[in-house]
């Protein structure tokens, strides 16, 4: 059996799939496989492990004609046509879990470093222009007592409110569901618009869906305080990036944390050009533990459906 990884990913899952006496290949190069390639190598592949880079469409899909699963090396999996795959007969698979709490340490990680304007900070002393300590000088936010605003509470919005909780802030959710863990935390689950109206800071934790772009359009983006943070670490796609680089060179938002752009790799010139923003290169998930954990439950879900059993993490 043939299982194709689009990319290099830690070395557990090439070991745990060459036990099985699985053929594996791996595109080595330092970039995202060009979809041409990829449509010639998953052909004969029965099972592969993707990436968020690696475009599933209708045309890729029906190109798979032996492959059992597309085991996706992310959480989110906006990159695969799900209901196509599924159609045809091939089980797609996420890593769910094991990257949540890498995930809502980088989410509180910008929404700290915003409120507390630490970039400008280390900019400032890179410039060699600190004179000492100042009265006035980069003053911020405090997040005891503020409104903390969760978009989406799932796995990860559920970790960030817990980690935010330490910090005394009032914690408001927008999900379709009562999120039992944060009501014990003494959150309250808000309408969107009144979860906008009302935050200081707002962090992003929705899942990219046909429902969900652009949920966070111009009219809802200005429901947002004066001074508040927005920070998101889940698909840039959820809000309207250029309304909100307007209402950030403003400074309607005081600081904005960013993970994730509208058109990755492609990122919006002006963003550079604001002193109030954050932009990370995407790091969620960025850490030894939960890349090798996600490595490792990739390669699970391989053997089990090419094994007969069912996938562990289907989305
Ligand atoms: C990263 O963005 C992921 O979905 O895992
Ligand atoms: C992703 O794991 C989420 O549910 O937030």
């Amino acid at each position: 059996m043939k299982v194709f990884i689009t990319r290099e990913i830690p070395y557990i899952a090439v070991e745990l799939l060459k036990k099985k006496n699985y053929d594996v290949k791996v595109y080595r190069e330092s970039k995202p496989i060009p979809y041409s390639l990829l449509k010639k190598e998953i052909i004969d592949s029965d099972a592969v492990i993707s990436l968020l880079t690696d475009k599933f469409d209708m045309e890729m899909i029906d190109a798979m004609t032996r492959c059992k699963i597309i085991a996706n090396y992310a959480v989110g999996y906006n990159n695969i046509d799900v209901a196509y795959a599924n159609k045809k007969g091939i089980t797609v698979t996420n890593t769910p879990d094991v990257l949540t709490d890498s995930t809502a340490d980088l989410a509180m990680t910008l929404v700290l470093a915003c409120s507390r304007r630490v970039i400008e900070g280390v900019n400032l002393m890179r410039g060699k222009k600190f004179k000492g300590w100042q009265p006035k000088l980069l003053l911020g936010i405090e997040l005891k007592g503020k409104n903390f605003g969760i978009i989406g509470a799932g796995r990860i919005g559920t970790a960030v409110g817990k980690r935010a909780a330490a910090f005394g802030v009032n914690i408001l959710y927008y999900d379709s569901r009562v999120n039992q863990e944060l009501e014990s935390l003494g959150a309250n689950k808000v309408p969107l618009n009144s979860l906008l109206r009302k935050s200081d800071i707002i962090s992003v934790h929705l899942p990219l869906t046909d429902n969900t772009f652009h949920i966070l359009n111009k009219e809802r983006l200005h429901l947002i305080r004066e001074n508040s943070v927005f920070v998101n670490t889940a698909r840039g796609e959820i809000s309207d990036e250029k309304e909100l680089i307007k209402m950030l060179g403003t400074r309607k938002i005081f600081s904005a944390g960013f993970d994730v752009y509208e058109n990755e790799p492609d990122i919006n010139p002006e963003l550079y050009h604001l002193k109030n923003v954050i932009l990370l290169p995407h790091l969620g998930s960025a850490t030894d533990d939960a890349r090798n954990a996600m490595a490792k439950l990739a390669s699970d879900n391989v053997i089990s459906v090419l094994s007969g059993k069912g996938a562990i993490t289907p989305v």
